[in-house]
């Protein structure tokens, strides 16, 4: 059997600091099927040479020089353009070639592409015929974002339906592969002790945070078209709220668990103009519309939901998702605060995806020494030392096996652009409520 992987968008800043260091390391540590190739396309000259020479400098200094070259040995680039028809042609001889009396044979087609430029290429495989070729198992591996608003993520829907199943298609959310959110569904539903609070009679409030101190870093164009609302909200956190907040699923299929989450997230309260302007708060660093070259952009780097989940687990209590860039650091993390007795030491559950990931648990317990104040107390777990894997080997690995469990699905995807939609063209109108914050600082007060 072989395994091709052709990743669309191979010259671009993802595949450069991820999906290559990715691919080093499952290489490096012999998780990649035996009969393992590697196609890149890109619109510009890019060469395998110049591809690896970068993926040593994003690996660092660890790079093993042997790896490097087994990686080489097994990559190709194809200069494609995406609307150019002769261009698919090339790609099915290359594939043609690599399989050639391999038998059976697995592919899996990468796009790390702006939307517009899926829907095109998906398209384009229809009419080459790539999407679907008997004894050829083909899947199609996609970056974010799904869409600009609602009526493009049903448009590009269309685009990927009009090709493939919902079962080949395999939507990267790299917040749900991260080790320590894959925790978030084995602690709760493996143990009675905490699936038994896991409701409004005991938990209090959930705090979703993914704070950067990076600003937009250059990505000028993107990022104006993006803001903070699109860029981590409706993809990450949503995701990330629906694991924390979902109803055990029917059972361990895949499907199971993106119906769960689906459900969960189409429950949330819907935003109106009332609860926009009350719920929904957005920031902007101070120097972003002079990085911009724009004076008038109103564009969020920060932004801040207030949410409301209406079924009978969650009832009344607020979910709050925030995200900013320009911060005082870097946070990733699901904050469950438990209704306490003591309220100078609040029970809560955090789960840090980032900077140090793990999972701690604070109590109220007893000062050390000899007085009985209260003080809160921290259990906490670190996952094993060493290097941890990024959550970009997971993707890739478990995408090369076949398992969906930690993709999202086509009806996740719509759920949260239904839910951030009110919100979204609220603050598409005007820079209304926009507060300016100092970059470096704690975001908007
Ligand atoms: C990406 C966003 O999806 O996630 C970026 O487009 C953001 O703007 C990044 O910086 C953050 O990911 P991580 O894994 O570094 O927290």
């Amino acid at each position: 059997m072989t395994t091709t992987l052709v990743v669309f968008g191979v010259s671009g800043d993802l595949a450069a600091r991820k999906l290559m260091p990715a691919l080093y390391w499952l290489l490096a540590e012999n998780k990649l099927p035996p009969d393992f190739h590697l196609i890149g396309a890109a619109r510009r000259e890019v060469t395998v040479d110049g591809l690896i020479d970068k993926t040593k400098q994003y690996v660092g200094d660890s790079a093993d020089p042997a790896v490097l070259e087994r990686l080489r040995s097994l990559m190709q680039v194809i200069r494609m353009d995406s609307g150019d028809a002769d261009d698919y042609e090339q790609l099915k001889t290359a594939l043609g070639t690599i399989e050639e009396g391999a038998g059976d044979a697995n592919r899996l087609f990468y796009l790390s592409v702006p939307p517009t430029v899926a829907g095109k290429v998906v398209n384009a495989f229809k009419t080459v015929g790539l999407n679907d070729v008997p004894n050829i198992t083909t899947r199609l591996l996609m970056e974010k974002p799904f869409g600009d608003d609602l009526a493009s993520a049903k448009e590009l829907a269309g685009h990927l339906h009009g090709a493939f199943k919902e079962e080949q298609i395999y939507r990267i959310d790299h917040y749900v592969a991260k080790e320590i959110a894959q925790n978030l569904t084995a602690l709760r539903f493996h143990n009675p002790i905490l699936e038994a609070l896991w409701n409004h009679e005991y938990i209090e409030r959930i705090e979703i945070e993914a704070s950067e101190k990076i600003g937009i870093e250059g990505r000028v164009d993107f990022y104006e078209q993006t803001g903070a609302l699109r860029d981590l909200i409706q993809s990450h956190l949503l995701a990330l709220m629906a694991l924390a907040t979902m109803e055990p699923p029917a059972d361990d299929a895949p499907a199971s668990l993106h119906e769960a989450r689906a459900q969960v997230i189409r429950a949330v309260t819907p935003f109106n103009a009332a609860t926009v302007t009350k719920a929904a708060l957005r920031g902007q660093y101070d120097v972003y519309k002079e990085e911009v070259g724009k004076p008038d952009s109103f564009v969020e780097t920060y932004a801040r939901l207030e949410l409301q989940i209406d079924n009978d687990r969650w009832r009344g209590i607020p979910i709050i998702v925030q995200t900013g860039k320009g911060l005082d650091a870097k946070r990733s993390e699901i904050r469950i605060f438990f209704k306490s007795g003591a309220p100078a030491a609040p029970d809560r559950l955090s789960f840090v995806l980032a900077p140090d990931e793990g999972i701690t648990l604070q109590l109220a317990g007893k000062q050390p020494g000899l007085s009985h104040i209260l003080a809160p107390l921290e259990l906490a777990y670190k996952p094993k030392e060493g290097r941890q894997a990024d959550s970009y080997e997971r993707v890739l690995f478990e995408a090369i096996a076949g398992d969906q469990t930690n993709f999202t699905s086509n009806d996740e995807v719509l759920a949260t652009w239904e839910v951030v939609e009110p919100v979204l063209q609220a603050w598409l109108r005007d820079g209304e409520g926009l507060r300016i914050y100092p970059f470096g600082s704690n975001g908007p007060a």
